[in-house]
């Protein structure tokens, strides 16, 4: 696999056009429900760009060929619960044979810390590469402290997908966890008071499971 560089904003016009129908306030649940699976097919097509391919024989009508498939075990993806749900479930029609596991965690709202509530994750993390699933990387501390969580688990390769980042999480994931890359549809440009990402989308649980 060649080197990723630490951030990678996904540029392609599809997921910008998309993501600027999600942001809009007017969009509506059930159609940020469906972009969102939209968008997410996208993101895994480019974060899986890199995987590394093997070879194996097969017979086409025609002659024998080796063929290209991808090498080593399965991936394992990582949805943080619950907005990692709703890009999990597009990305799981592109790689449908992808292991799956869940991390619990919700943000304290005054200290703005992570809780872990719940953990389940596939065997074997240090043989696969994991994709950690997280809409917002926000304040980053809920997803620093999910990678921690999948390192002592065993996991080595492993990279983070999510929609919006703010220079804040960005900022903390590189200080704690530089070896894991990081891939987003787009930079915004900071932190409210609050903990939210702007200009940003709002809740991104709220905005997909409508509980706003
Ligand atoms: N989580 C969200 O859902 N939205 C934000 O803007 C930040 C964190």
């Amino acid at each position: 696999m060649t080197d990723v560089p630490h951030l990678t904003v996904i540029d392609h016009p599809l997921v910008q056009h998309k993501l600027t129908i999600m942001r809009d306030k007017r969009t509506s649940t059930s159609g940020f429900r469906k972009l969102l699976r939209e968008i997410s097919l996208l993101l895994a097509y480019e974060i899986t760009r890199e995987l590394d391919l093997t070879t194996t024989a097969i017979e086409t009508p025609l002659c024998p060929m080796e063929a290209p498939v991808l090498e080593g075990k399965k991936l394992a993806l990582i949805s943080i619960l619950r907005a990692g749900n709703g890009l999990l479930d597009g990305i799981l029609e592109l790689i449908p044979a992808a292991r799956v596991g869940f991390i619990g965690l919700y943000r304290d709202p005054v200290t703005l810390l992570p809780v872990q509530y719940y953990s389940k994750v596939p065997a074997d993390l240090d043989l696969r590469m994991v994709i950690v699933v997280d809409p917002m990387l926000a304040t980053g501390n809920s997803s620093a402290a999910a990678i921690d969580l999948l390192k002592k688990a065993g996991a080595k390769n492993l990279r983070f997908l999510c929609l919006l980042a703010a220079p804040e999480g960005v900022a903390r994931m590189r200080e704690a966890h530089p070896d894991v890359p990081i891939f987003t549809a787009a930079l915004d440009d900071r932190l409210d008071e609050h903990g939210y990402i702007l200009p940003g989308l709002g809740d991104a649980g709220d905005r997909m499971f409508g509980t706003k």
